[in-house]
């Protein structure tokens, strides 16, 4: 039976890679898109998620505006990453209706994890206001949902943050949300930095995608977030952070992970959003989270290709 999931995502280039990669598989049962601020304004993510759902012809799978701002601070957009538009202006050519009024985002995932208790798994790769305010709403949920599953963090690589030195952008885009979430005594699994910058597509990878029906969106989505990565990391090409996200639930094994208790800095300036793995249990408090210690990185990335090399 196909896993139920909902999406929870702030599109931003590699969360529609994401989007085409679990629609794509074939794997997953999405009751939903449900749609945060993050990389871009929350218009755009909607905008953006309903455009590459019409590109993959997949508009039966509805989209759920949710928080239009973190919970305590100031937005604050990745435009440099993703674009002025958040998909790095490649989806200009796809029309779509008029939005439909919805339910609030924090809602449907209530709904949906009451509906369908233990078999419920959310994959979260924006910043983690929709999940905090369901929880706020609904503590229960964090029983009814079999597993949580986010993209977010940095525990073993000190120093090699993508927003301060030792936070990621997820979580440094709400911190207090993501503390929410950490405490909640959820399923919860962690996808961090330190094995998605390991899965970096290159224009070599892009390239085995020619003459397929996504060779186009790939190459052109990701020209902005390439560029970055050449002037960040010396290198063409973009780490899949949300795609292998997605990649985790399809296959666990794509991914070794192990249980510790974490916790997130919400007050230092230094370290706000910091993921913070008590490797050595200093704290002596119970672990929390499933964080991720390795990657099958070759055969994730062969996965993503051949999922998303379509012909027809
Ligand atoms: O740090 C990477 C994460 O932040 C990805 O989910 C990317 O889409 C942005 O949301
Ligand atoms: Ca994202």
């Amino acid at each position: 039976m196909m896993k139920k999931i909902i999406l929870d995502v702030d599109t931003g280039v590699d969360d529609a890679l994401a989007i085409m990669y679990g629609a794509e598989s074939k794997q997953l049962d999405i009751l939903g898109i449900t749609a945060v601020s993050g990389n871009v304004p929350l218009h755009m993510v909607m905008k953006n998620s309903r455009r590459v759902l019409k590109m993959i012809g997949r508009e039966d799978v509805k989209v759920y505006a949710g928080a239009d701002r973190p919970l305590f601070r100031e937005a604050d957009y990745e435009f440099r990453v993703h674009g002025e538009d958040g998909v790095g202006g490649a989806l200009d050519h796809v029309e779509i209706a008029e939005e439909e009024e919805s339910m609030f985002a924090p809602d449907f995932i209530i709904e949906q994890a009451k509906k369908y208790k233990k078999e419920l798994t959310l994959i979260m790769v924006g910043p983690l206001t929709n999940l905090a305010l369901a929880l706020r709403k609904e503590p229960r949920i964090a029983e009814w949902i079999d597993e949580v599953v986010m993209m977010g963090g940095i525990v073993s690589e000190a120093g090699k943050g993508n927003k301060l030195p030792n936070s990621e952008f997820n979580i440094y885009a709400d911190a207090e949300a993501a503390s929410i979430v950490f405490k909640s005594g959820a399923n919860m699994t962690l996808v961090s930095l330190d094995v998605t910058l390991k899965t970096f597509m290159t224009i070599e990878h892009i390239d085995q995608l020619k003459g397929t029906k996504y060779y186009d969106f790939v190459l052109n989505s990701t020209e902005v977030f390439r560029g970055f990565s050449k002037m960040r990391y010396g290198k063409n090409g973009c780490a899949l952070h949300d795609p292998l996200t997605v990649g985790y639930v399809i296959d666990p094994t794509f991914l070794e992970t192990k249980k510790y208790y974490v916790d997130v800095e919400t007050v230092s300036p230094l370290g706000y959003g910091q993921t913070i793995c008590d490797f050595r249990n200093l704290w002596e408090k119970e672990p929390n989270v499933n964080i991720c210690l390795s990657v099958d990185a070759e055969r994730f990335l062969d996965s993503f290709i051949s999922t998303l090399k379509v012909t027809e």
